[in-house]
């Protein structure tokens, strides 16, 4: 499973790609103006760090708007994944930008019928939003089960990528059902690595250790 960060900032980047764990990122709008940065230089940044994919949102919400802007947000870099919300428009420009080989990211997806569409748009990564339903009472990872029922049954190759993360038992749940890739917030990355008994285990190991008097190297 790949694991992507979602975040647009530079130093949390920077720090989490060290692990050697890091297989892209996802931006959009709300993660740009957090990090205070103009877009075209900080997805150019963030290229320069993670070679794999990079989502850029665009933010036109017509057919012409969007192919303008997906195709200035391509040029920055070969690896950046143009970001495109889940409507007619969204849709018809996955295509277009599809059939120029850029790589496209459709977001804001709430339904399995939504997630159809994007496949047979072609998209690269179709982005279920599991934490927003959740808000509203649904079950979100029911949605991510269906998706990948429907994209098993005929072989679309629309990689799955697990959005709205909100906790660890989000990419674990994510995990056994099959998706493709979950995009997380840095502090659940963290969260990821931690276990109380870890913890405790080695601390016992290392005061053992320490009644030896030995020393390995
Ligand atoms: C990433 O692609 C999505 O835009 C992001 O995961 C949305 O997360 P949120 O629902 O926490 O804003």
């Amino acid at each position: 499973m790949k694991l992507f960060l979602d975040t647009a900032d530079i130093n949390e980047i920077s720090e989490l790609n060290q692990t050697g764990l890091v297989d892209g990122i996802t931006t959009n709008p709300s993660l740009i103006a957090k990090s205070g940065r103009n877009i075209i230089e900080a997805i150019e940044e963030i290229c320069g760090i993670i070679s794999g994919p990079i989502s850029a949102e665009v933010t036109a919400t017509d057919y012409h708007g969007m192919m303008d802007e997906g195709k200035r947000l391509a040029e920055i870099a070969s690896n950046v994944t143009v970001k495109l919300p889940l409507t007619s428009d969204g849709l018809k420009a996955c295509a277009s930008l599809r059939s120029q080989n850029i790589l496209v990211n459709v977001t804001l997806c709430f339904s399995t019928a939504q997630a159809l569409l994007a496949a047979k748009a072609g998209a690269s990564f179709i982005s279920p939003f599991v934490g927003r339903l959740d808000d509203i009472g649904s079950v979100g990872m029911n949605l991510i089960s269906e998706i990948a029922e429907v994209y098993s049954n005929y072989n679309y190759s629309t990689e799955i990528l697990v959005a709205s993360v909100r906790s660890v038992q989000h990419v674990v749940d994510a995990a056994l059902v099959g998706a493709d890739v979950a995009t997380i917030p840095p502090k659940i990355m963290l969260q990821m690595y931690k276990h109380p008994l870890t913890d405790k285990g080695l601390a016992d190991f290392l005061a053992d250790w320490k009644s030896t008097g030995q020393s390995i190297l």
